[in-house]
């Protein structure tokens, strides 16, 4: 097999780092916003480069940071100008269901030139994102995106010491455009989904920017990637970690293990007091590559406390009195043959090519007419979910967070922390619970964007 990393150009020495771009603001009042999705050029390789045609939100890769402190309502109002259908989903918010984004489930999607205001509570705290929820595959893949973030009620961060890095790959060809001819393939859906040859961070390949010594700083990152797992090692720069999926941990920690895999759409908060200049680096192949980089600056300050984060208030899984529910993922190259039910009909293996369905959950491809699961509100609901794929899966729930219970071959990693993505590995078994508290239609599917869509993805209601 190729090493997929390779695949990835290597940005040119660091003298052509770009500076740190920041993300501009939606805002129109404190919680109002304007969100329009619409085609726009943007240079993605090199500053020489030809600019690359892409989808956005108000022209800008990432999309603008909407953000707001925890318990406001946010109003967006959000206009569609591509020439299809599209609706935004707010990864991460336990939403109320109408606004939970997912088109052709909780909405219709919005049409060309149709507007919708997404209207909303954000109950927690943390690093969320929000992106396009029809056709994610192609409409997040071309730059539907940006960041949510919602602030505690006393921000322990300030604004200059608290960084939101969202981080992509891009599948670019000669001469450093994006490839859009390749959405789409059928090679990248039954594999490991669409996977890019050039990373971005803030929409800029290696961006620079300068800290302050002995200062601490929240770095947010972000994996927007349709399907990248990157691994990053927050010990090379003597990090923490404060937060996963936008939720504390109840002190900051030091990962006892290297490195740290963050899944698409997977959040992860760091805690840094940079003594000298370091870099933020994809650390999977042996020779890293560098992401972003910081330069440290100033005499050192003196030792900053730093203040815990608020912990949201989640309702704990009540694991004696539990509904249990399996999934078992089959299917994907080199996954053998598995028989899948597709809207009600039995997949023959010439139908592939058509359907473009090769992986299923419990022998059914995307979304039958009934759901998975329906619970009760307030159950707790203990998901079983087990990889028999050869591949990698980052599972998400919506609607919902829930905590990592167990893990077959691995141990647990900091104490069940809160999520609302999983990694699970090819074979593992994964239990996670969660009150099942939030009433709706909700999806569970693999944010794997190419695996979603050719497949993974199912539906469970909380009545
Ligand atoms: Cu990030 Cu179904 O979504
Ligand atoms: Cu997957």
């Amino acid at each position: 097999m190729i090493n997929r990393r390779n695949f990835i150009i290597r940005t040119a020495a660091l003298v052509s780092a770009v500076q740190f771009p920041a993300l501009s603001l939606a805002r129109t009042s404190a919680t109002e916003f304007e969100l329009i999705a619409g085609p726009a050029r943007k240079k993605l390789f090199r500053p020489d480069a030809e600019a690359s045609d892409v989808w956005a939100y108000n022209s800008e890769v990432p999309g603008p940071e909407i953000r707001v402190n925890k318990g406001d309502r946010i109003r967006v109002r959000f206009t569609n100008n591509l020439e299809e259908p599209t609706s935004v989903h707010w990864h991460g918010i336990r939403i109320d269901n109408a606004m939970d984004g997912v088109s052709g489930l909780t909405q219709e999607p919005v049409q060309p030139g149709a507007s919708f205001l997404y209207d909303f509570e954000a109950p927690d705290a943390g690093t969320y994102w929000y992106h396009a929820h029809n056709k994610s595959w192609n409409e997040v893949g071309r730059g539907l995106y940006g960041p949510l973030i919602i602030d505690e009620p006393e921000k322990p961060f300030d604004d200059l010491h608290d960084i939101t890095l969202v981080i992509d790959d891009w599948r670019l060809r000669q001469p450093g455009v994006l490839d859009t001819e390749s959405f789409g393939s059928l090679m990248d859906w039954s594999h490991g989904g669409r996977l890019g040859n050039w990373i971005t961070v803030n929409g800029e390949p290696a961006p620079a920017m300068v800290l302050k010594r002995g200062e601490a700083y929240r770095l947010r990152l972000i994996n927007a990637a349709n399907s990248r797992v990157f691994e990053i090692d927050p010990n090379r720069f003597d990090a923490k970690v404060l937060a996963y999926d936008g939720q504390a941990l109840p002190e900051p920690i030091n990962l006892g293990y290297a490195p740290a895999m963050l899944g698409p759409a997977q959040r992860m908060d760091l805690l840094v007091v940079p003594r000298e200049s370091f870099v933020l680096e994809e650390v999977s192949s042996n020779d890293p590559l560098v992401m972003a980089e910081f330069k440290v600056e100033g005499d050192a300050a003196a030792a900053p406390a730093t203040p815990p984060l608020a912990i949201n208030a989640i309702p704990e899984p009540d694991i004696a009195n539990a509904q249990r529910v399996k999934v078992v993922m089959e299917g994907g190259a080199m996954g053998g043959f598995v028989e899948i039910t597709y809207q009600g009909k039995k997949l023959q293996r010439e139908d592939v090519q058509s359907t473009r369905q090769t992986w299923a959950f419990n022998g059914v491809a995307n979304l039958a007419s009934d759901p998975q699961f329906v619970a009760e509100r307030g159950q707790t609901i203990i998901l079983e979910t087990v990889n028999r794929t050869a591949w990698v899966h980052a599972m998400h729930v919506h609607g919902h967070h829930f905590r990592v219970i167990s893990r077959s071959g691995s141990e647990v990693d900091e104490g069940e922390p809160w999520r609302d993505t999983f990694l699970i590995g090819p074979e593992q078994t994964t239990n996670i619970a969660f009150v099942a508290d939030n009433p709706g239609k909700w999806l569970y599917h693999c944010h794997m964007l190419e695996h979603a869509a050719a497949g993974m993805t199912t539906w469970f209601t909380v009545a």
